[in-house]
């Protein structure tokens, strides 16, 4: 019997890494950039498990070249990059890392929201170029964060730790999202409202929904001309959510205030993009949950869904609990892995 295979598609924290190295035989995408199609392919195809990041597309194509692989393990909370029921007809399981990056990313999507709206990215570019000469009464004038309305698309858990944060500036929270929620209304203090009255009544909106078929596209010319045109949109969730043409047009002719993004579409943004060139657009590369703590946690979630998948046991964060023991989990593994594998 040999040990499991586990193939992870690029240098994750060591914590992570390590619990996998005690307990399996571990290849590492060695580049700074994700895997080619090629290479994850190479990297998968006698693999039992692979930790893969949402840069890497997980499709069908891809599962059915990897006839050994029982689990895949996205180092996320998001997985629009895998095919998860493609994943179910086959019995592989699939799992992501919830929770432990919520505080995390509502931390980020805050910073991003106040560095908006007081316009930081701008003034520090302005005293690096030597520009300050003074106070000026009407330098670099922002909007106010404390008592605006903060509109919150999409409720979930990072939704909803972004909401703690606004009661401490004393903002109006109001959220649209299919499902109401009651006890977090009572709990947080903040209202429902369809999404078309939370376009209106926002100064601040912030997008914490996943991407969907719903979902996609679902900020563009018509929301935009529904905002207010002093109002920033914050995106830490899914690049696609937004229209990025129609993004630019309404930063362009003032249609809403400004943007903070997170993510983008396309991901990543080249230096020339238009996005770029718009003062009130403030672009950083999706590293909402990028804490040291934060980025080493996700990686032993993530280990620790790979080791549950390879003893065929339900993953600590799983995806799709309808696919154990269905198709290839229902087949005996020729591997042993160590029963001290939590
Ligand atoms: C996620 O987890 O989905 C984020 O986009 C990266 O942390």
């Amino acid at each position: 019997m040999r040990q499991p295979r586990v193939f992870v598609t690029r240098l994750v924290p060591e914590a992570g890494l390590q619990l996998l190295r005690e307990r399996c035989v571990v290849d590492v995408w060695p580049g700074e950039l994700p895997p080619p199609r090629a290479e994850l392919l190479a990297g998968t195809r006698e693999a039992d498990g692979l930790l893969a990041l949402l840069t890497d597309p997980i499709d069908a194509a891809l599962l059915d070249a990897c006839p050994h692989l029982r689990v895949v393990s996205n180092m996320a909370v998001g997985y629009d990059n895998i095919d998860v029921a493609a994943a179910t007809a086959r019995g592989v399981l699939v799992g992501n890392t919830p929770d432990v990056l919520d505080e995390t990313t509502a931390d980020a999507a805050f910073a991003l929201l106040l560095a908006a709206a007081r316009r930081i990215p701008e003034a520090l570019a302005y005293v690096q170029a030597d520009r300050w000469q003074t106070w000026g009464p009407l330098l670099l004038l922002g909007r106010d964060v404390h008592h605006a309305t903060l509109g919150i698309v999409g409720l979930g858990r990072i939704g909803q730790a972004l909401a703690a944060r606004a009661r401490g500036f004393a903002m109006r929270i109001v959220y649209a999202d299919p499902t109401r929620k009651p006890a977090v209304e009572a709990r947080l203090g903040i209202e429902h409202m369809s999404f078309t009255e939370l376009l209106h009544a926002s100064d601040f909106i912030s997008l914490h929904a996943p991407l969907t078929d719903a979902t996609r596209g679902l900020f563009g010319a018509t929301a935009f001309a529904q905002m207010q045109p002093t109002a920033i949109l914050v995106n830490t969730a899914r690049g696609p959510l937004v229209q990025t043409d129609a993004l630019v047009a309404a930063l362009r002719d003032g249609v809403i205030g400004g943007a903070a993004l997170d993510v983008t579409d396309p991901e990543p943004l080249r230096a020339d993009h238009p996005l770029l060139a718009l003062p009130n657009c403030l672009v950083v590369p999706h590293i909402a949950s990028a804490s040291q703590q934060t980025r080493a946690r996700m990686a032993v979630i993530a280990v620790r869904n790979i080791l549950a998948g390879l003893r065929g046991a339900s993953l600590p964060a799983g995806l799709n609990p309808a696919a154990q023991g269905t198709g290839r989990t229902a087949t005996p593994s020729d591997y042993t892995l160590d029963e001290s594998s939590q």
